[in-house]
């Protein structure tokens, strides 16, 4: 398989760069800046490119790279500080620019380029950095320029080194697709063979032949990820699959009966649901500390589901999990990063350990080089409803997060019936796939209210819908007045115990998405 590296220097778009390269058919990998040469040169990558980052290069405490990189004969390009890197790796100049560029530029074509081919001489490139090469190195030509930035593209053809101050990584930068089609194809010479039917056909083989005649343990949380991974081992190994799906009673409205009638029925392999709902309210009751809900959620869910695995597991199994490649990267299994020492600001549960007292033969993650859309187009092609494969992310500690205060059943009821409202209300008006995350909460508030001819006093549900990228910072969406209208009037018609809706308008910052 024809492989492309994306070496890390700590750039915000890193895992855009990987998904481009991935969407032109090329198989890309993210590894950080510390990963030696060796290893690298044994992977045979058709390319290399050099991410942007936070640094400048002539800052000694600056990430670099072993220059012989550059005389692996192997093709690299350069973006933003991985442009300077590799003019300041082969003795050009970089500086603090008199003027720092942000944002959409014009770009100007003034050399022949193969980097360049059949891009504008003058288009609309991103910007974003405050140092810039003022000399470019020597066997280096300078191709394309700026108003500010007289090095913006340069290459040495020879050696296939290239380098671009702008992004085209992100849409903003009008060519930057076609840009890095002319990389990977005319400079790697690669010819895209990175498609899902492959990957599909390839992971069914190689799982088959890992796991031979033992059996699989897969935690089904319902979510895209942990499905996928069960429709595609099931399409491996069928009934040598088990799946345990945990109900903690908190889910959304029908959705245990939705996931167990999809497993069951579309799909061969053992499905085990474990129905706890009253013992997660059991041990809920009383709390009302939201870290203390998370906290209790998270160690009773592991406990159930691990005491439930322990009694499933016969002699030597595998057990498999939905973790994709974001995931990996995120907890430096993969990449840089790993969000060590930054703060806790919520405990998420679902990422936890195997305990130390069970023993598998081995862990399967067969989506672990995946990336969210890849792995959607995957479940699509397994055949899983497609309202399965779109999911919405749903938090591990379920509709928890979403009652403030001591959760009852009762409050579930308000959570799950107000939230089937707000989803059939969008869902007919077409709004369902604009945003990223939308739910009901239960407030906790009480309001007084008129019905008939009686004064009410009763509960609030909030209605949360965000927009965002990567769910580190949303906006609160903007849902036409009308779908609100139909929504509030539905739920204080129809949900009985609720009298008063109000719309959250709150972004991230400072408000986290979930209120809990
Ligand atoms: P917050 O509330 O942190 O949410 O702004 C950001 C995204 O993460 C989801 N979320 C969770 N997901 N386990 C999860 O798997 C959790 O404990 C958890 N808490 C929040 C939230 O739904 C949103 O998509």
């Amino acid at each position: 398989m024809e492989k492309i590296l994306v070496l890390d220097f700590g750039g915000q778009y890193n895992q855009l760069i990987a998904r481009r390269v991935r969407d032109a058919h090329i198989y890309a990998e993210i590894l950080p800046y510390t990963t030696d040469l060796a290893k690298i040169r044994e992977q045979g990558y058709k390319g290399i490119i050099f991410t942007g980052g936070p640094n400048s290069v002539y800052d000694p405490a600056s990430p670099h790279y072993t220059q012989n990189i550059l005389d692996l004969g192997v093709p690299v390009l350069g973006i933003c500080y991985g442009c300077q890197l590799m003019a300041w790796m082969r003795g050009g100049r970089v500086e603090t620019a008199p003027v720092s560029e942000y944002g959409k530029i014009d770009l100007h074509i003034t050399g022949e380029s193969p980097l360049l081919a059949g891009i504008p001489a003058n288009s609309v490139v991103w910007m974003s950095h405050t140092d810039y090469i003022a000399e470019a190195p020597e066997g280096f030509t300078v191709v394309a320029e700026t108003a500010n930035c007289p090095c913006a593209a340069m290459q040495n053809t020879a050696e296939s080194l290239y380098a671009v101050q702008f992004h085209p990584e992100v849409t903003h930068t009008a060519f930057g697709r076609q840009l890095l089609h002319n990389f990977l194809y005319n400079i790697c010479g690669c010819k895209g063979d990175w498609v899902m039917d492959s990957f599909l056909s390839d992971s069914v083989r190689a799982l088959r032949e890992q796991i031979g005649g033992k059996q699989v343990i897969l935690g089904l949380s319902g979510g895209v990820d942990s499905s996928v991974a069960a429709a595609l081992l099931s399409r491996a190994v069928g009934k040598q699959l088990t799946c345990v799906f945990v109900d903690q009673g908190l889910m959304r409205k029908d959705e245990g009966d939705f996931v167990e009638r999809t497993f069951t029925k579309l799909f061969d392999m053992q499905f085990v649901r474990v129905n706890c709902g009253g013992a997660f309210l059991e041990k809920l009751k009383g709390v009302t500390d939201p870290e203390e809900k998370r906290r209790i959620i998270g160690a009773e869910f592991y406990r159930v589901f691990w005491d439930e695995i322990k009694a499933r597991a016969k002699g030597d199994a595998y057990f498999a999990q939905g973790t994709i490649y974001p995931d990996r990267i995120e907890s430096g299994r993969g990449a840089t990063g790993g969000g060590a020492g930054s703060a806790v600001i919520k405990t998420h549960h679902n990422q936890s350990a195997v305990p130390a007292d069970v023993d598998f033969s081995g862990i399967l993650e067969p989506l672990g080089d995946l990336f969210k859309d890849e792995v959607r187009a995957v479940g699509e092609i397994l055949g899983l409803p497609r309202e399965l494969v779109w999911r919405q992310p749903f938090p591990g500690p379920g509709l928890g997060v979403r009652i403030v205060g001591e959760i009852t059943a009762e409050k579930i009821r308000f959570v799950q019936d107000s939230d089937a409202v707000l989803r059939d209300e969008m869902a007919k008006n077409g709004y369902e796939k604009e945003l990223a995350q939308f739910f009901t909460v239960f407030t906790g508030a009480k309001a007084v209210g008129v019905m008939g001819d009686h004064r009410t006093y009763e509960n609030v549900i909030a209605i949360r819908a965000v927009t965002t990228d990567d769910f580190m910072t949303a906006d609160w969406a903007r849902i036409p007045y009308d779908i609100l209208a139909a929504v509030s009037n539905r739920i204080t018609n129809e949900v009985e115990g609720v009298n008063r809706v109000v719309y959250d308008i709150t972004s991230k910052p400072p408000g986290t998405v979930e209120w809990l």
